[in-house]
């Protein structure tokens, strides 16, 4: 893995000049429009990245972006991997070891999700301050390589507390209504039924959702600072489950992303 990292590393400095980002992006299903954002210096289509999987999914388009964001240099994943796509852990996670590699000391990621807790509507923008892994395995399984991280990584703040504070100040200001809350991670494909959302809520989940948690426990991992967001665009709450579409989430994800976008700019503009 470590050769691969390095090769893929290369390669990246080589198509963009050397290009040294401080701040990686992963952005969710229908959350790309931060990319429009980024004053762009290379674009990387992830065919062209050796050893980078392909995304699949619909609404996804893979590319990994290179310019400033806020004053800072920032990498950007439009589209990421997830388990459900039949990628290893290690593949859904690799990219957040090249931008390891690459230079990146912070982590910005977002997703779509369920929300379980009932004063939750849909719409709603939630900060992330901690998580609850149910995939059924862990990237970090195997032999631990000590260049990257620890055997047993500390999870005890996964999601960086000042940067939380930060994003709650700059909502405040900029007039944003958000929560905070835990994040379930699960692995999908089919979204969770009433008696699931129910569990999830019981044990301690404010939303769920299908990606984020592989990422976010690699870059712990690496000692990178994580920050999360998610977009609730359904709702698990008892008596109001209802049919959720690939779609609806699509379309409750694109409306509410300016005003992430906005709080995410802002963000990385004051790290
Ligand atoms: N469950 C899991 N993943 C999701 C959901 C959900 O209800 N909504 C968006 N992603």
């Amino acid at each position: 893995m470590l050769e691969q990292i390095e090769f893929t590393t290369k390669s990246i400095r080589e198509k963009t000049k050397n290009f040294s980002p401080e701040v990686g992006i992963i952005l969710g299903t229908g959350l790309g429009g931060l990319v429009k954002e980024i004053t762009v210096e290379y674009v990387l289509s992830y065919e062209s990245i050796p050893n980078f999987p392909v995304s699949t999914v619909e609404g996804h388009s893979g590319k990994l972006i290179f310019g400033n964001l806020g004053g800072k240099n920032v990498v950007a994943m439009q589209g990421r991997f997830h388990f459900y796509e039949g990628y290893t852990m290690h593949q859904v996670t690799f990219p957040v070891r090249v931008m390891k590699s690459l230079g990146v000391k912070t982590i910005c990621v977002s997703n779509a999700a369920g929300g379980m807790n009932p004063d939750f509507e849909v719409g709603e923008l939630m900060i992330i301050n901690d998580h609850i892994n149910l995939f059924p395995t862990n990237p970090l399984i195997g032999k631990n390589i000590n260049e990257l991280g620890p055997r047993f990584p500390d999870m005890s703040e996964a999601y960086n507390k000042k940067l939380v504070d930060l994003a709650l100040s700059i909502a405040k200001e900029k007039n944003i209504k958000v929560s905070t809350g835990v994040y379930a991670g699960l692995s999908g494909p089919c979204f969770e039924t009433p008696a699931e959302y129910r569990y999830l809520w019981r044990i301690g989940a404010d939303v769920v959702g299908m990606s984020t948690v592989p990422e976010v426990i690699v870059a712990r991992h690496a000692g990178l600072n994580v920050f999360g967001i998610s977009i609730v665009t359904d709702l698990g709450v008892e008596g109001k489950v209802f049919n959720v579409t690939h779609e609806e989430v699509q379309a409750v994800a694109n409306r509410q992303e300016p005003k992430m976008t906005l709080l995410m700019k802002e963000l990385i503009s004051r790290i």
